[in-house]
């Protein structure tokens, strides 16, 4: 949370555009103009404006299995510290020492106690409380003129834990994450997700805006961008009538792409030795939905296949530099061991290529994350500036842009 003389949305984008963004049909409109993905200041908008005022991704749960695992992290660049309580609560707190403000957690670390601070050793609990202060007054305990204790505990953070993705929110005044989260809270509620294991973990750059992520989500793209996944138009439309086989809900801060009944339904993903992987249990006997692809507004992604479900976190480094943090969970049993190995691969694969990298153009988030570069790299150009949306198809982004813009307003 930079605080940098106040920025406002103006100064990027003006009523013209937001004009052309907001015409009545979707071909006639316009997308945001190339600075929004490329100006220095307009990342500091949004580090300013946008994400100290929603709940933001910064985690996932199996990041910390155990009591006293912490890891520490960043919001709009308030540094923050995400720990696991002696009681299993996941808990956030401003990574700032209440003495003479410094770094309290400069690393992950597993196991912890306490936190104490590198400067002086000033010494905190799990739960926040300041619990020593060395020498604060010459004395080991600090007892002749002692600290008030109950004022200089670590500041916390809000945060709560959904669907194994940990969200803060460094606003004391947002509302609860169930409210923002609206008609998402439901979407997964056919899943027993408590019981999911993590399979996988990955984190990586790649160089684009964070916000094309977003601008990723529709099905458009699928059969020219994800070859070897999504081969068929036949998959995606009605070839007679144009009608798309994904249902596009927008409401609130999410967007929900969901595979119909109409769509053919996808074979699961085989390893090498033909098994796969048992599907993800549900609730009650509730049946399996089919797919989909649901996105937390600003910067958390969630997608659900019949076997896996993928949690994704995007984190805006600059304004053509994103890091990506992945995890894969699987159904009970699935999620470690030999015995799925194979088929487990098989579902890390398809979304990140056999060689597990970027560079090779295989797997749904590496050619994803190809085209993002594209797209950052062409807004150099002065042409950039006409961007034009599908009517069938492309509705969740001019979604996404303006709230974007509302948010920042
Ligand atoms: S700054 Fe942390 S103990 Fe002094």
């Amino acid at each position: 949370m930079t605080r940098e003389p106040s920025l406002t949305l103006q100064e990027f984008v003006d009523e013209a555009a937001i004009s052309a963004l907001s015409r009545p049909a979707l071909a006639d409109a316009r997308g945001l103009p190339a600075r929004v993905y490329t100006s220095e200041g307009f990342f500091a908008l949004e580090q300013q404006r946008l994400f100290p005022r929603t709940w933001t991704g910064v985690a996932f749960d199996s990041d910390l299995p155990e009591p006293g695992d912490a890891i520490p992290t960043s919001v709009a660049g308030v540094p923050i510290i995400i720990l696991r309580d002696a009681a299993g609560t996941v808990r956030a707190f401003h990574n700032v020492c209440r003495h003479r403000a410094t770094i309290v957690l400069t690393e992950p670390c597993r196991g912890l106690r306490q936190l104490q601070c590198p400067y002086h050793a000033w010494t905190y609990g799990l739960d926040g409380a300041l619990v020593a202060t060395p020498f604060w007054d010459g004395t080991a305990k600090a007892e002749k003129q002692p600290v008030d204790v109950e004022a200089n505990g670590l500041v916390p953070v809000r945060t709560e834990v959904w669907n194994h993705v940990i969200f803060v929110n460094l606003s004391e005044n947002a509302e609860a994450l169930e409210d923002y989260l609206g008609p998402m809270a439901a979407e997964c509620s056919h899943l027993d997700m408590e019981a999911l294991e993590c399979g996988h973990r990955a984190s990586w750059e790649f160089k684009a805006n964070w916000k094309l992520v977003m601008d990723n989500w529709e099905v458009y793209h699928h059969v020219w961008v994800h070859e070897g996944i999504f081969d068929r138009m036949s998959d995606e439309v009605d070839l007679e009538t144009g009608e798309p086989y994904t249902d596009m809900v927008a409401d609130g801060n999410v967007m929900v792409l969901r595979a119909n009944d109409r769509r053919p339904e996808r074979k699961p993903d085989a390893g090498r030795d033909g098994s796969v992987l048992p599907p993800l249990p549900t609730r009650n006997g509730a049946g399996q939905k089919h797919g989909a692809a649901n996105a937390v507004l600003p910067n958390t992604t969630l997608t659900m296949g019949p076997s896996a479900y993928v949690p994704a976190i995007y984190v805006p480094v600059a304004p053509g530099v994103t890091r990506a943090e992945m995890a894969w969970y699987f159904a009970p049993g699935a999620g470690k061991g030999a015995k799925h190995a194979e088929a487990r691969d098989a579902a890390i694969d398809r979304w990140l290529g056999p060689r597990r990298t970027l560079s090779d153009r295989q797997g749904i988030r590496a050619q994803d994350h190809r085209c993002m570069e594209l797209q950052q790299a062409a807004r150099a150009s002065p042409v950039a500036d006409d961007v034009k949306f599908s009517p069938v198809w492309e509705a969740d982004v001019r979604y996404f842009q303006t709230w974007l813009v509302d948010r920042l307003r």
